[in-house]
Order: C-alpha cells, then structure tokens, then sequence
C-alpha cells in the first residue's frame, strides 16, 4: 500500500494519475482537511501536521508514503526523511513532490547538487505558482540554482487560491483569484510571459485551465504526470517498495480525511466528476 499525503483536496491530481499510471497497485489516500490550508500555517506547524500525517499512514500499513503536497515537501521533506525516519521507521521512505519537479525544470538528476555541463547557461525564466509557507521557504529557488544557477526563478504566491478550492468556491472567484495573481507576476516581469511555468501547488491542477487561459502559449509544467513518472523509476529501482506484500489485494484505492467525510466527497465529486467516499480519521491538533 503506498501512501499520498496532503493538506486537502491538491493530492487527489496526483493520486488520480498515479492510480491510472499503477493500476495494480494499492493507494490510501490522506487529506488533513482538518487543517487545511497549510499555506498560511508556520513552518513548524506545517513540519508537525506532516509528521503527524505521515505517522498515520505508516500505522495504516503504508510501507513508502508520497507528500503529494508542495508546501509539505518544501517545509518538511528533508527534516522528516534525515531526523525523523531512520529512528520511526527505518525501513520505510517518504518521497515528495518536488523533487521530481525541480528534476524537471532543470534536466539534472536530485543526487546531483552541482550544475551538470550545459546547464549552466540555461537562462529561461520559470515562473512558479506557490503557497506562501512554499515561496517563504524558498526551496525551489535554491535547489533548482545548485542544479541550473543562471536559470531565473521568480516566485509567485498565491495566498488565498488553495483556501478558495478546499472552501468549494465558485468558478468565477477563482477565475478572478487566478487572473490576479497571473497580473501580479507578468507585472513583475515588465510584462513578459515566462518562458515555462510550475503549478507548485498541488491544489492548483484543479484550475488550471483558469491558469492556462491567462497564459496562453505558456508551458505549464504538470506536477501529477512528473511524480507519476518519477515513481515509475523509484519502483524499478526499489520494487518492495510498490506494496504488493502487505497482505492486501492489488488495486485498492481508500480515501482518508481528518475533515467531515460527506463534505469532502462532495467537493472530490465536483473536481473528479465520480464518487470518492471518504473516510474519518483524528485530526492532529496543529
Ligand atoms: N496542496 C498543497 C501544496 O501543494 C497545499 C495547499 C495548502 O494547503 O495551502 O502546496
């Protein structure tokens, strides 16, 4: 069973293409909608909420847990996986989202921190779109510039848009949310479109065409089919990882929340179009 962690609704983009990518495979799916958004939340908040999710999952059998969520990939990926795993469970691995991410924006591999020949001088303009804990921490700045130091990274958060989708809000105040922060960034750019563009949220894949209206031409970078790729190559690499041996079927999708169950398989209906029954879990208190 390998588990996919966020703080809400946003790692539904990416479980819904890792289980059309693995469909032999076992998902349990945890959203904290208890405590979402994560975005406004403190770092060690954030660090606490992920632990605390990421335990849950472990409990629940999951033997490799993804953090389908940015903001808890950049606050606490690194911190979990070097001082908190090897003493809670040392045979277990936690991934993250951004990982795959920054190996795509700039073609060198996460093991390697220093700028492979021809990168150098890549000096196209990403843009990402982020929460304010993800931009606050500045992990994709920094990890992208050990691997492709000229490239341009110019950070774009978007405070209120993760809160807007989890609270179910119509899509005309999204529409208007997205094309305010679209303005904001090309504003800061003198007005020029970046060369290529990261939905860094994992929330946001659910308005992206909202994204893509106010960017037309732009290459949008899709964080669900990298991490769908990049687990392809982790579950060659290491197969007992994929889960088969815990005793469960192939195959099975469970849906956990810390929220209230009928409303969010409400609100998964509207973005998925199919039902997605929910079950309870305690929240961690933040
Ligand atoms: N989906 C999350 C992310 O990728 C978190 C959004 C939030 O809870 O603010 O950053």
């Amino acid at each position: 069973m390998i588990g996919v962690f966020d703080s809400g609704h946003g790692g539904l983009t990416v479980q819904r293409r890792l289980a059309e990518t693995f469909p032999a495979l076992s998902f349990l799916y945890l959203g904290d909608h208890a405590n979402a958004p994560y975005g406004p939340r403190t770092g060690p908040e954030v660090l606490e909420l992920t632990r605390a999710g990421v335990d849950l999952l472990f409990d629940r059998g999951c033997r490799l847990v993804i953090l389908a969520c940015n903001t808890a990939a950049a606050v606490a990926l690194r911190k979990l996986q070097q001082e908190w795993l090897p003493e809670r469970a040392p045979g277990r691995r936690i991934l993250g989202v951004l990982v795959p991410t920054v190996e795509a924006i700039t073609g060198a591999p996460w093991r390697v921190e220093t700028p492979p020949v021809g990168r150098v001088q890549d000096t196209r303009t990403v843009a990402i779109f982020a929460t304010q804990r993800t931009v606050l921490s500045n992990s994709f700045p920094v990890e992208i510039a050990k691997r492709a130091p000229a490239l341009r990274v110019v950070q774009q958060p978007c405070p209120e848009l993760a809160g807007a989708i989890e609270a179910g809000a119509p899509e005309a105040a999204l529409r208007t949310l997205v094309a305010s922060y679209v303005d904001e960034l090309l504003h800061r750019l003198g007005g020029r479109m970046p060369d290529s563009v990261v939905l860094g949220c994992t929330h946001y894949p659910l308005v992206a065409g909202l994204f893509a209206d106010r960017l037309p031409g732009v290459q949008v970078l899709s964080q669900p089919d990298l991490v769908a790729e990049s687990l392809a190559g982790y579950l060659e690499r290491r197969p007992e990882y994929a889960g088969r041996d815990g005793g469960e079927g192939g195959g099975v999708r469970r849906f956990l929340t810390t929220g209230d169950p009928a409303r969010v398989s409400a609100l998964a209906q509207r973005f998925f179009g199919r039902p997605m029954a929910f079950e309870p879990v305690r929240a961690a208190a933040a």
